[in-house]
């Protein structure tokens, strides 16, 4: 059985990965708590102890606006945290999967960004930091995939991101202003674990891959679609983002299509996840 180590397993995607990694894997999953990725020593330590295949690097600091305002931190973790595991891999000559974001884009695309799209500059650090981390991938190894996604929801009562933040506020008013000139691809972490788990296992062609469920809207239509589902009664009301100032800016488009994967793997639409997330884990 092939040996598999998962970095911040922890984490949202974790939840949702390690059970399905577990059915064919011998996994070795590490929450935060038990491994720094930016801690060298006990990342050597743990690579010749286990001797993996397969990492799955999940491990970053998500938190968009923290990046912003500790930068600093955002690269030790999200560049040199991602340095460290491909130097690890490469001497151990395993595959890394690293999960990155559609953040890395400027998002002045007008449609959904494809694998061949080229990255100009993000709008933040987050995005700058993925990107890094990426850059170090590229330049360290040729057994890997990077795996753009996006606007991910998920999480059920752990929620603390858009979906629950809406079924909350939704309660609570007769009618809300939601932004509408944010465009992204919302995916729900389930399906993106099931299509990591399927690189894991087919092993395509290494290299970038757009992974998100399929469709694209705006904050309002993704609002409005949430409503819908939970059968709520609150009417929405567009406005510009610029009426939710945020720390760290975030990019007009994060929209990204899987061009790729469609040959091994079948992605459903936004709306149907999103129903099954909504009807199924509140
Ligand atoms: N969520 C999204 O919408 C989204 C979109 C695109 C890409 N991604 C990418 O998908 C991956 C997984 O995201 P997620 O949604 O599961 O995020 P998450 O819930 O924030 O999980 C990330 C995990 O990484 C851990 N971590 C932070 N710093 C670490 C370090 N120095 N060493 C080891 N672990 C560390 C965190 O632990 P603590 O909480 O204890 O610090 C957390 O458990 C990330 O690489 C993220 O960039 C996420």
């Amino acid at each position: 059985m092939q040996k598999v180590i998962v970095t911040g397993s922890g984490g949202m995607v974790g939840t949702y990965l390690i059970p399905l990694l577990n059915e064919k894997y011998d996994v070795h999953a590490f929450p935060h708590s038990d491994l720094d990725v930016t801690d060298v020593q006990k990342l050597t330590s743990a690579f010749e102890k286990i001797q993996p295949q397969i990492v799955v690097h999940l491990a970053a600091m998500t938190n968009v606006d923290l990046c912003e305002e500790q930068p600093q931190q955002a690269f030790f973790v999200n560049e040199q945290g991602t340095k460290n595991i491909a130097k690890c891999c490469r001497q151990h000559n395993c595959t890394l999967l690293y999960v990155s974001t559609g953040m890395v884009f400027d998002g002045n695309k007008t449609s959904a960004y494809e694998e061949s799209d080229c990255v100009t500059r993000s709008v933040n650090i987050y995005g700058e930091s993925k990107y890094k981390g990426e850059q170090a991938i590229q330049q360290l190894l040729q057994k890997f995939y990077i795996v753009r996604t996006t606007w991910l929801f998920g999480g059920g009562q752990r929620d603390k991101k858009f979906v629950a933040k809406m079924l909350q506020l939704g309660k609570k008013n007769d009618s809300l202003s939601v932004v509408d000139d944010t465009w992204g691809s919302p995916t729900y972490t389930k399906d993106l674990s099931a299509a990591l788990e399927t690189l894991c296992t087919k092993v395509p062609d290494y290299g970038i891959y757009h992974i998100a469920n399929v469709g694209r809207c705006n904050r309002l239509q993704f609002a409005q679609k949430i409503f819908a589902d939970a059968k709520m009664d609150c009417t929405t009301k567009g406005v510009r983002s610029a009426s939710f100032p945020t720390k760290a800016p975030r990019p007009f488009n994060e929209s990204i299509t899987s061009t790729k994967l469609s040959a091994i793997h079948k992605m459903r639409t936004w709306q149907e996840a999103l129903h099954e997330y909504v009807t199924t884990e509140f």
